[in-house]
């Protein structure tokens, strides 16, 4: 049935994801940095469906994460088939007062391990004429993010990146997603500092339909998933609005979140 490797896998839609591939039959590697949680997953999985599931547990914040991980699925022979790149987090705040450290970090994790994983399992797919990437974006990928800049920069590299491979990878087999959620109810908001006002809460999408409309899109090998109506309307008429006003309406709402 095919392997697929999860980051960001203890939580959240990269925990839902893991669920989704195991229920399908694959078998799964799970990063992240929290052991406890990996193995739980892990156990849960493999009791459940019958599958193997491994743990890596690994901070995609080291500049060596990626390769090790690369490494480790050489050493043991695991081909993978299926790679997810969700590990991210985001940081709350106007950018003259936010930790250059967290700043740095998100870069490392948000884009430079998604890029590094890429390139060392994506030459292994070509080669076998067959695979799928799913590259976990955001909404925010497509406008700037006052308040939150780093973050909505380092999306807008995950959707550019991801679109431009899969003009690439045309008629080799493979294919790359971007998932672009709208906000989701997950431990992101806490991590990111961000106090969510109750229209936010309410609209949040659930976990496991973004990670559903994720390993969908993923499957049929579409470019771009934006789960939920309201989120897909918004970012076509964003297209159509200057992008200073949509920088004000973002930096609005992001204002409530402070
Ligand atoms: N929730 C939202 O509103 C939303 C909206 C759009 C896009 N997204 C994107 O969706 C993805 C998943 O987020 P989520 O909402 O599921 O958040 P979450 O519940 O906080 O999960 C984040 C996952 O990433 C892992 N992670 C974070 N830093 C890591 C590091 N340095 N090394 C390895 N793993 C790390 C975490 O595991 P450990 O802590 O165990 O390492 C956790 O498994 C992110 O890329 C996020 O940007 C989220």
């Amino acid at each position: 049935m095919g392997m697929a490797l999860i980051t960001g896998a203890s939580e959240g839609i990269g925990k839902e994801l893991a669920h989704l591939f195991a229920a399908a039959g694959h078998d799964v590697i799970l990063v992240a940095r929290n052991r406890a949680k990996l193995e739980a997953l892990a156990q849960t999985l493999i009791t459940r469906h019958g599958i193997q599931a491994n743990i890596i547990v690994k901070d995609l914040g080291h500049p060596q994460a990626a390769d090790e991980i690369y490494h480790i699925c050489q050493t043991e022979q695991w081909p993978i088939d299926y790679l997810v790149n969700n590990a991210g987090f985001g940081l709350l705040g106007s950018f003259v007062d936010t930790e250059l450290a967290t700043e740095t970090d998100m870069i490392a994790v948000n884009v430079t391990a998604l890029t590094q994983l890429t390139k060392r399992f994506l030459p292994h797919m070509v080669e076998r004429r067959s695979g799928r990437i799913l590259q976990v974006a955001s909404l925010a990928s497509f406008m700037p993010g006052p308040l939150m800049s780093v973050y909505y920069a380092t999306k807008a590299y995950v959707l550019s990146f991801s679109e431009a491979l899969q003009q690439e990878l045309r008629g080799t087999g493979v294919t790359v997603t971007a998932l672009c959620p709208g906000p989701t109810n997950t431990a992101f908001k806490h991590r990111a500092n961000m106090n969510n006002p109750p229209h936010v809460e309410k609209s949040s999408l659930d976990v496991r339909h973004v990670a559903q409309a994720g390993y969908a899109g993923m499957m049929k090998g579409k470019t771009i998933v934006i789960p939920g109506f309201p989120y897909r309307t918004f970012v076509f008429l964003c297209r159509f609005l200057p992008r200073a006003w949509v920088s004000r309406f973002v930096h609005f709402n992001q204002k409530q979140r402070l």
